[in-house]
């Protein structure tokens, strides 16, 4: 089974992928967690180029090759193995980051880039899709905290630095493209108690699975 999460800064992905993982194992799953950008030995090269703050010059376009060049590799040199051999896959963001982000954020066509991204994932595409949704004001200010706390301000601050229109844009873009697919992506309010939104998760995961079978 292949699952992503997304959602912006703050809403508490790693936490719940965590839970998520801990569900899986508890049944006695091998789980395998990854993430993108950088999920892939060339990838974590396009992940720093990709954000860090010295790169404020890339163009949106050049951008969403990266992100595009970073999922090809990832599909086809971790997911799909991971995913023959057995494995639950956990993937922190994946293709709707780049129509969110690069469509809803940036500006370019959200057709042409769910294009763009079939040519990238090869056919992978997730059985679910958790999208977790929290207001922007508060996302920004947890990720802000996180990342003081975390010391990585410096290097990788760039998307936290953006204006808060944009995550409020990169938000509506979730869930408008949600609405859009909802055979595939859940969208859970992730305000709650991280016990309470880890329960949703379950929900949404169990459902898929009955639809698999
Ligand atoms: P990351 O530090 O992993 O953010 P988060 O903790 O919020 O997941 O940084 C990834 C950033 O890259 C995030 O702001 C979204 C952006 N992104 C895109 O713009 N397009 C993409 O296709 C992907 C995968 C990520």
């Amino acid at each position: 089974m292949f699952i992503t999460f997304e959602g912006i800064e703050g809403t508490g992905k790693t936490t719940q992928i965590a839970k998520v993982r801990d569900y899986f194992e508890a049944q006695g799953r091998e789980v395998f967690l990854t993430l993108e950008p950088g999920g892939s030995r060339v990838g974590r090269d396009l992940r720093k180029m990709l954000l860090h703050v010295d790169n404020k010059d890339l163009t949106p376009i050049t951008e969403l090759f990266l992100y595009l060049a970073d999922r090809a590799q990832h599909v086809a040199q971790v997911i799909r193995p991971e995913l023959e051999a057995g494995k639950v896959v956990l993937c922190d963001r994946f293709a709707d980051s780049t129509v969110v982000y690069q469509g809803y954020g940036r500006g370019l066509e959200t057709k042409v880039l769910h294009q763009l991204n079939e040519v990238a994932v090869d056919g992978l595409w997730p059985d679910l899709t958790v999208v977790l949704d929290i207001d922007p004001e508060i996302g920004l200010k947890r990720a802000t905290l996180r990342n003081l706390e975390e010391g990585k301000a410096k290097e990788e601050g760039r998307f936290e630095a953006e204006h808060l229109t944009f995550h409020k844009r990169i938000r509506e873009g979730y869930l408008t493209w949600a609405a859009l697919h909802r055979d595939r992506i859940r969208v859970v309010n992730a305000s709650a108690s991280q016990d309470e939104v880890f329960d949703r998760i379950r929900d949404a995961i169990e459902s898929a699975l009955t639809e698999k079978k």
